[in-house]
């Protein structure tokens, strides 16, 4: 691995957070387990760096492993010494099964992988430098899609908010867990450019505190009003009546509309069904799974006892040998969502049909003009 540069002058809001070194054939990555207080870029150049650096969180959220994996894939590719197509395809299925196997739950990464494995399917009869160049330009494709992606969630989420309004935020789906702008901060970004001078909240997000870390950072730096609060205080915000809407991202969306994303998000949905506050999941197609029928078929990534008991302490804060249960993501059900907003426009109950409509537009290449 190149030797990592620090640059902490350097404001993460510049930079993409996946991005391809093309003269050194790298994935560069911002390393998000350093942020806030350092901004150190990492070049991964092999498969085990590129699992690492998925399975470690130091490249995370969905759209931004997606990314990660399909330029890593490009990466991996041009350096194999295959002579024979076959032999060019048994060592791309290897690294694709090897990077897919790092993180289960967000669909994203899968999602890219199989779009790389279809380009080299359909250049089966071509020479090895053209399927690598043919990888090469599918990866930038999904880099420069997600970045369209989310300025149009952006376009579609700020439609749901007015001036002034509270707003609240789980986990990272920021900046940070895509190219650029996020899912979920992409309307509060673009509020703020049209002067909504909004409110934001940040969960701090146990047990990896993607919010304290990331979210308030990222909003924060961009001079978002931004207020970090503990997961346990979002039902006082809410009843206090703080909060118009909130805006979290996803790491997997069911046909039916149940939707996986960081653990600790069903409990805002919940209470915000209490308090009246619309929840709304800002979900890129590329994390909507028509294949997965329900939130019941979704995989749950179950991460280390660590992260709970001793991570972000000087001293263990748990008793030795207590029994931990950790998992990264939990489940929101679909009854609790006012609506999925995505780059085609924003699907409503019943989900089942809305977001086959949403395909559908897919499809044909038209956004929704009602929003
Ligand atoms: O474990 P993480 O940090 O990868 O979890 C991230 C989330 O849950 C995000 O909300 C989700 O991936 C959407 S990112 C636009």
């Amino acid at each position: 691995m190149k030797e990592n540069k620090i640059e902490d002058r350097i404001h993460i809001m510049d930079l993409d957070t996946v991005a391809l070194d093309e003269q050194e054939r790298a994935v560069v990555i911002i390393d998000q387990t350093k942020l806030p207080y350092s901004v150190e870029l990492l070049h991964l150049t092999t498969a085990q760096q590129i699992w690492d650096a998925i399975y470690l969180l130091q490249v995370r959220g969905a759209p931004a492993i997606g990314v990660a994996a399909a330029m890593g894939m490009y990466v991996l590719a041009s350096r194999y010494d295959a002579v024979t197509y076959d032999e060019f395809y048994a060592a791309f299925c290897r690294d694709k099964e090897f990077l897919d196997s790092s993180r289960p739950t967000a669909v994203n990464l899968s999602w890219a992988l199989k779009r790389m494995e279809a380009v080299v399917v359909s250049h089966d009869k071509d020479t090895i430098s053209q399927i690598v160049e043919a990888l090469h330009q599918e990866a930038l494709a999904i880099r420069d899609e997600d970045i369209w992606v989310c300025h149009q969630i952006g376009a579609y989420g700020v439609s749901l908010l007015k001036p002034g309004d509270g707003v609240l935020t789980h986990c990272n789906a920021g900046k940070l867990a895509t190219v650029r702008y996020g899912t979920a901060t992409a309307p509060i970004y673009l509020a703020e450019e049209q002067g909504y001078h909004l409110r934001v909240f940040c969960d701090e997000t146990r047990p990896l505190l993607q919010g304290a870390r990331l979210t308030a950072f990222e909003l924060q730096e961009s001079g978002v009003d931004t207020t970090l609060i503990c997961d346990n205080m979002s039902a006082m915000v809410m009843k206090n009546g703080w909060v118009n809407a909130i805006f979290v991202g996803c790491d997997r969306v069911a046909a039916n509309g149940d939707t996986a994303n960081k653990i600790g998000t069903s409990v805002v949905a919940a209470v915000a069904q209490q308090y009246g506050v619309p929840m709304y999941i800002c979900a890129p197609t590329s994390t909507i799974d028509l294949d997965t029928p329900t939130g019941d078929d979704i995989v749950i990534e179950e991460r280390k006892p660590q992260e709970v008991t001793e991570m972000w302490y000087e001293n263990r804060m748990a008793p030795e040998g207590v029994k931990v249960f950790n998992p990264a993501f939990d489940v929101t059900d679909h009854s609790l969502i006012a609506g999925i907003v995505t780059e085609y426009g924003i699907a409503r109950a019943p989900y089942t049909e809305s977001l086959r409509d949403i395909f559908a537009r897919k499809q044909q290449g038209t956004a929704d003009e009602n929003h």
